[in-house]
């Protein structure tokens, strides 16, 4: 699960749960996620809360009593993806009239009482911010009520409650340090699915950090849309985002901490010196640039220019020796030019990119960009664009693998291959997924890796013998 990229919108099933019954009746949740890792610990959250009653967990849609399916709102195909799966439950109540389905996450927040309309086999609409009444809910959906929490709220981060790690590899986990986002980028639904920013206690992210160490883990990747606005006031000082990773990092030398995602206006040296001073902070920066044109990034209402998006990934590179920076690119926003466009392929070349995540624009109702701007790049240029953003890609992460050859890395291995019993998987401290043969290691195990070559995605290469 921890390979579940920020944007990618792959299902994620949940793992086996033994659960202390209360109640008689033995109700099963199947939980399916899509979007961004904070829905995938957004789920981990309602499986604690859902847990907590009684109810038990299972990875079999076919033996589920309650299907939710936690959404995600950020682009057009995304909720189309997910309208698909309804369907797919559809046909899955009509053999089992009892089954009750729930629709929870972002695309609950954007459609609100409008689903129980649209999509008639939809019980129970819940939020982001209101898991913690799933029980009520679910309980007056069982009842045959149709129920809907979709308040937003100022405070909740969820700091109490420990989540449920489902399908974890046992030796990543994502860690939510705060929710909401504040920034209104003209393009997009996330401050009104998600509410306003507030960050959770740094307390209790480092209590939870604690205890997954106690429990084995060996990374966590601190989460949140702007990670670098982090601010909580404890014991009278602010503790801010490079605080807070300092602590994080210092829980244990054997843990390795990451964290997404970073905003080029915010992101602050004092933060890359912290991540030079830790060598257990991953030497990997996720900065989305949107646009390598100024005059787009304003439409965008980034708050930054394409010099200073240049300036900031200059002082990553003077700052730390081998970062890797990835980033996300939209093509075809709102009266984007050749021109433009070509500022955006220029801008990749120049920071050289060890990789992205790529997108089209996609219009999402009520942002500013769909009220007040004209949605004027035809589709067929778009793809264009896109395309070509794409070889190029294709081309700058092949090359930022292959000055790895020949280099000896230090791998933590998360996981036997997927393709082969005898090796694992792993990552180095800048994101690269690398297999080499398992020989005496497993996971959870330092390895230094020698690398011998790659593929377009992976780096392979042999565990030196210590
Ligand atoms: N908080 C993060 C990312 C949130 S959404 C940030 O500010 O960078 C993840 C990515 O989806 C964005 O970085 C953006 O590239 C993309 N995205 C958001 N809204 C979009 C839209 N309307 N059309 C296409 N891509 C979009
Ligand atoms: Fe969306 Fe911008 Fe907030 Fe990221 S920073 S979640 S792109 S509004
Ligand atoms: Fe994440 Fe999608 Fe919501 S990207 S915050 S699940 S709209």
């Amino acid at each position: 699960m921890k390979n579940i990229s920020a944007h990618t919108y792959r299902p994620v099933s949940t793992g086996g749960l033994r659960i202390d019954h209360r109640d008689n009746r033995r109700v099963k949740v199947y939980i399916e996620t899509y979007g961004c890792q904070m829905n995938v610990n957004d789920s981990e959250v309602v499986a604690s809360v859902l847990a907590d009653e009684g109810y038990g967990i299972t990875k079999d849609m076919r033996q589920a009593d309650l299907i939710l399916v936690n959404t995600c709102s950020v682009r057009e195909n995304a909720e189309q993806r997910i309208r698909g799966r309804l369907n797919v439950f559809r046909s899955e109540k009509r053999k089992r009239p009892g089954l009750l389905v729930g629709v929870i996450g972002c695309m609950a927040e954007r459609l609100k009482e409008q689903l129980l309309e649209e999509e008639q086999i939809v019980d129970l609409v819940v939020g982001p911010d209101a898991y913690r009444d799933l029980p009520q809910l679910v309980r007056n959906a069982g009842t045959g009520q149709k129920a809907v929490n979709v308040l937003l709220s100022r405070e909740e981060t969820y700091s109490d409650i420990s989540p449920v790690r489902m399908d974890s590899n046992g030796v990543s986990s994502f860690v939510s340090i705060m929710r909401g986002c504040n920034n209104r980028c003209t393009y997009c639904i996330v401050p009104y699915t998600r509410g306003v920013e507030r960050s959770r206690s740094s307390e209790t992210i480092l209590r939870e950090v604690g205890e997954l160490v106690e429990a084995g883990y060996r990374e966590v990747t601190l989460l949140g849309q702007n990670v670098d606005s982090y601010r909580m006031q404890q014991n009278g000082t602010t503790v801010s985002f490079a605080h807070l990773l300092q602590a994080v990092a210092e829980t244990s030398p054997l843990l390795r901490v990451r964290f997404a995602t970073s905003h080029p206006k915010d992101m602050t040296d004092e933060l890359l010196h912290v991540m030079a001073a830790c060598p257990n902070i991953c030497k990997s920066i996720h900065l989305p640039v949107q646009s390598g044109s100024t005059r787009i990034l304003e439409l965008m209402r980034r708050r930054y220019t394409r010099e200073w998006y240049l300036e900031r990934t200059d002082a990553i590179r003077r700052i730390l020796s081998d970062c890797s920076i990835s980033t996300d690119i939209i093509a075809g926003f709102c009266t984007e030019t050749e021109e433009d466009h070509r500022d955006t392929l220029s801008l990749m070349r120049q920071v050289h990119f060890d990789y992205a995540f790529m997108f089209k624009y996609s219009v999402r109702p009520h942002t500013p960009a769909a009220k007040e701007m004209n949605n004027d790049v035809p589709e067929d240029v778009k793809s264009a664009r896109l395309q070509e953003i794409i070889d190029l890609q294709k081309q700058l992460s092949e090359k930022s693998k292959q000055r790895y050859i020949g280099q000896t890395v230090e791998v933590l291995a998360e996981s036997v291959s997927k393709k082969s019993q005898e090796k694992l998987s792993g990552r180095t401290s800048q994101n690269m997924v690398t297999v080499f043969p398992a020989k005496r290691y497993a996971p959870r195990d330092y390895v230094r890796v020698r690398i011998t070559g790659c593929t377009p995605a992976t780096l392979l290469g042999e565990a030196e013998s210590s």
